[in-house]
This record gives C-alpha cells, sequence and structure tokens, in this order.
C-alpha cells in the first residue's frame, strides 16, 4: 500500500503537467480572503506550447477545509464575475448557494467551485505585482473589459494570444479529464451580468468540446448579447428599441460579430467559425444547453454602446426580444440541447439568482447523479410565446394567454 502512493502522485504530475490546478506560479496578490476557498493558480497552456501562465482564481476546499478530493467530485460550477471583476463576491456566492441545497449528497466534497479572475490593468499591486510600468509575473491579465468578448491577454507580454475563452475551454477540459476527475457528472459554466455577457459570446464562438460530461451554460441577466444576426428587432410600443439607423455601428462586436477581427476586440479565438457566417454561429450555439435565468425585478440599463439599444432598452426587453429571435429550445429533456429559461422573482444580484429554486437546481441539482433528470422551467406566469423550452406541466399558464 505504502509503495503505491509516490507512485500515483507521480503519475498525476508527469499527466497533468500542462493545464493544471494549483499548477501556476504562485502570484503574490493582496485578495481578500474567503472562508471554505482558496485563492489557487491554474496552469494554463497556450496554443503554442508555452506553458508558463497562470490563471488566478478562486477555488472551494472540501468541508474539512483542506483541497478537494478529485476523485470524489461529481460536478464542477465555474462562476464568472460581473464587470467588478470581484471573484471572490462569486465564490462566497456559490459557497452560499450550496448550503441551502437540501440533498445531504450535494456538498463542497462532492461539487468544486470556482471562480475564475480576469483581471485587468485596475487590478495591479491588488491582483498581480507591477513595477516600473511592467508585470512581472506570469499571471494572465486582460485589458479593460475585453474579457467580457474573448479578446486576448495584455499580460504577461512574452505571450500576448490568450483569450479567455480559451482559458474556459481549459477548464471544461480539466474537470472533463476521467483520470482527474473519475465521478464526474456535470459541467457548468455561469456567469452573472457581464459575466453573463462572456459566457453568452463564449457559447456563441467556442467550439463543441467532446466532453464526456455535459456542460451546462448558466446565462443571467447580461446587459447584451452576441447578436447572431445582422437584422434587429423593430420598435414597439411595449418594447421599444433604438433604429439601426441611429446607429451605425449597431453590429460591431460585441454587439454583433461586424468587423470581429478588427479594431476594438481584435479576435482570433473564433475567427474562422465566424468566417462561416451567422447561421454557422447560430448553429454552434444552438448546439449547446443553455439555462437563462432572469430577473424579474431587473429592468436595468447599463449599455456601452449604442449598439446594445438596438435589441432593446433595458436588459428585461433585450433578453425577450433575444429569445424571440433566437428561439430556446428543449427537443430532448435527457438529451445535451435542452434549454431551460427561469423567471426568478429578483433584482440584478448573482447572489439572489444563485439562491432562488431556480438557482439551486440549475447550478447544483439538475443532473448531478449523471442521470440527465433536470428541474422543469421556473416562474410562472410566463410572459411571451417561446419563453417556455421546458415547460412544468403542473402548472397552468393560461392566465398569460399564451
Ligand atoms: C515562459 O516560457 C517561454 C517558453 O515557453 C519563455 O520564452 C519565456 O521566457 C518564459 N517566461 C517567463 C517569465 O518565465
Ligand atoms: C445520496 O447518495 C447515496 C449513495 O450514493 C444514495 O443512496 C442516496 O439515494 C443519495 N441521496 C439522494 C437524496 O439522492
Ligand atoms: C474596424 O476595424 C478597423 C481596423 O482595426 C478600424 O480601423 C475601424 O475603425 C473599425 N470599424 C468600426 C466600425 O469599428
Ligand atoms: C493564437 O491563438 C489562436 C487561437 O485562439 C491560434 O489559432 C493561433 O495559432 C495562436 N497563435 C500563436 C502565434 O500562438
Ligand atoms: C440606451 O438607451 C437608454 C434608454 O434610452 C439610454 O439611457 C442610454 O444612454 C442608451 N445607451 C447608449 C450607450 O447610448
Ligand atoms: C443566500 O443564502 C445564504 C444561505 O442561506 C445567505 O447567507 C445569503 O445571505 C443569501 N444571499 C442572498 C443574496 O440572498
Amino acid at each position: 500500500m505504502h509503495l503505491t502512493i509516490p507512485f500515483f502522485f507521480a503519475l498525476y504530475a508527469s499527466v497533468f503537467v500542462s493545464a493544471q490546478q494549483y499548477a501556476g506560479d504562485v502570484i503574490k496578490n493582496s485578495l481578500p480572503t474567503v472562508a471554505g476557498a482558496e485563492v489557487a493558480f491554474f496552469k494554463i497552456k497556450a496554443p503554442n506550447g508555452q506553458s508558463n501562465l497562470t490563471l488566478i482564481n478562486y477555488y472551494s476546499h472540501g468541508r474539512n477545509g483542506k483541497r478537494i478530493v478529485e476523485s470524489n467530485i461529481q460536478r464542477a460550477v465555474i462562476a464568472v464575475h460581473g464587470l467588478n471583476r470581484d471573484p471572490w463576491t462569486y465564490e462566497t456566492e456559490l459557497l452560499q448557494a450550496i448550503s441551502r441545497v437540501t440533498d445531504p449528497n450535494i456538498t463542497t466534497d462532492s461539487v468544486a467551485l470556482m471562480a475564475p479572475y480576469f483581471t485587468n490593468e485596475n487590478d495591479k499591486n491588488r491582483g498581480f505585482p507591477f513595477s516600473n510600468g511592467q508585470s512581472t509575473t506570469n499571471a494572465l491579465v486582460w485589458s479593460d473589459d475585453q474579457w467580457l468578448g474573448g479578446a486576448n491577454n495584455i499580460y504577461p507580454t512574452s505571450y500576448t494570444n490568450i483569450s479567455n475563452y480559451y482559458v474556459l475551454d481549459q477548464l471544461v477540459q480539466y474537470f472533463d479529464n476521467p483520470a482527474m476527475f473519475p465521478n464526474m457528472k456535470q459541467i457548468v459554466i455561469a456567469g452573472h451580468s457581464a459575466g453573463a455577457q462572456t459566457v453568452q459570446r463564449y457559447v456563441i464562438l467556442g467550439p463543441k468540446l467532446a466532453t464526456r460530461s455535459p456542460v451546462v451554460y448558466w446565462i443571467g441577466n447580461p446587459a447584451s448579447y452576441g447578436w447572431l444576426s445582422t437584422t434587429r428587432p423593430a420598435s414597439t410600443a411595449d418594447r421599444p428599441t433604438l433604429p439601426i439607423a441611429s446607429c451605425p455601428t449597431y453590429d460591431v462586436y460585441t454587439d454583433g460579430f461586424t468587423n470581429f477581427t478588427g479594431a476594438p476586440y481584435f479576435m482570433n479565438y473564433g475567427a474562422s467559425l465566424v468566417e462561416q457566417g451567422r447561421p454557422a454561429l447560430l448553429a454552434n450555439y444552438n448546439s449547446k444547453q443553455k439555462a437563462y435565468a432572469r430577473a424579474t425585478h431587473d429592468l436595468g440599463d447599463e449599455s456601452m454602446t449604442c449598439g446594445t439599444n438596438t435589441t432593446g432598452l433595458n436588459r428585461n426587453t433585450r433578453f425577450f426580444n433575444f429569445i424571440k429571435a433566437f428561439p430556446a429550445s428543449c427537443p430532448d429533456p435527457a438529451g445535451t440541447a435542452c434549454d431551460t429559461i427561469d423567471l426568478v422573482s429578483a433584482s440584478h444580484n448573482a447572489g439572489q439568482m444563485f439562491n432562488s429554486s431556480a438557482g439551486l437546481a440549475r447550478l447544483f441539482t439538475d443532473n448531478f447523479y449523471g442521470g440527465h433528470n433536470r428541474a422543469f422551467d421556473y416562474g410562472y406566469p410566463r410572459e411571451q410565446a417561446g419563453d417556455d423550452p421546458y415547460p412544468d406541466p403542473s402548472q397552468d399558464d393560461s392566465s398569460s394567454g399564451l
């Protein structure tokens, strides 16, 4: 027995040396501590093979306060922060939400909770060391808010070709690796607000990875969407939009996909797919499983461009216009492309969304045991035709006149 243990660890070290949690460089920081989690350093491998790049992230511990036992993990939940780049808040909120799950099997011993940190220039010295105008470590840093569209990193300057979407690909592959996580059943990539923008565009642009665990993308209250056609919804009295004539740049990435490889994002991740045209983007988007979550009290705007307003003047209108133009569907509830839409009585608040019955189902309990069960759509009455891809048969929805 005693002889097998060192051999086991040696094997792990050699196989997973390229992209791995705890294997990145230790980046000096003064980030907040989160009880039940640590600031961890994930080693990221670049497309050219360079592997000394580090993603800073918060990563949960098991209930004993120690690092997780990978072989006991059945689910990974990765939550992308919002515009404030505060992964500590998201890690805390995931930990609080999982504590509300009533199934005693669903705990931090069986679920890995990760909140990646997509840092920018403003995080210098607090999130990563910086001196004499230079970032001095291999910490991955992006420019401004460009991580919400998957732009390339700016630091370390030794390699600036890492989209944070490429990082998400590696996280999915890491958790899907059967040698590392033999009991993995489900991977959840969640984003709220700007994090939801990040995830929604990742669903459009990311390759459909051949994973053995299903991947579901939880999209909560984004201010804007990558729009999958060059037309925009007509303005109506109920749902006013800005006419495209008033916004010639309406389709420039990130609102649409015009100028994808040009200013201001200079994308290369997903560029060959974008070249194939919008139908290819839509087909890729539709091939994946989305769990949309809409807070019914969230009528905020937070548009950063006029293009966002051509899809609706607030987050609520933009959501309903988006799913009208690009319907959600659940062709097979046990399949891996069954979308759900939850209407949650909450404001623009990730913690409230995670804590809701709908949040707990999508983040933690749906398909926990690998039996492909999932909860019906939450939140009745519904608001418009087509907004109920997985209807709850116990709900009489005639009141909404659909
Ligand atoms: C990272 O690795 C690459 C080669 O893979 C090397 O050129 C570069 O100098 C390294 N950078 C640092 C800061 O270690
Ligand atoms: C928890 O897991 C055990 C053993 O795997 C199983 O027997 C039990 O039914 C599970 N509990 C629930 C609530 O599903
Ligand atoms: C498109 O990209 C080019 C090249 O980067 C840039 O000069 C131009 O301003 C961009 N156009 C728009 C409408 O954003
Ligand atoms: C840059 O990244 C893209 C994928 O995002 C890859 O296709 C390309 O080969 C990379 N270029 C270099 C020089 O590493
Ligand atoms: C979008 O429309 C809202 C509501 O009319 C307005 O307050 C906001 O300034 C507009 N956003 C941009 C970027 O023009
Ligand atoms: C979520 O639930 C946890 C645990 O019950 C609670 O501590 C926390 O305040 C709740 N957060 C929100 C935003 O409702």
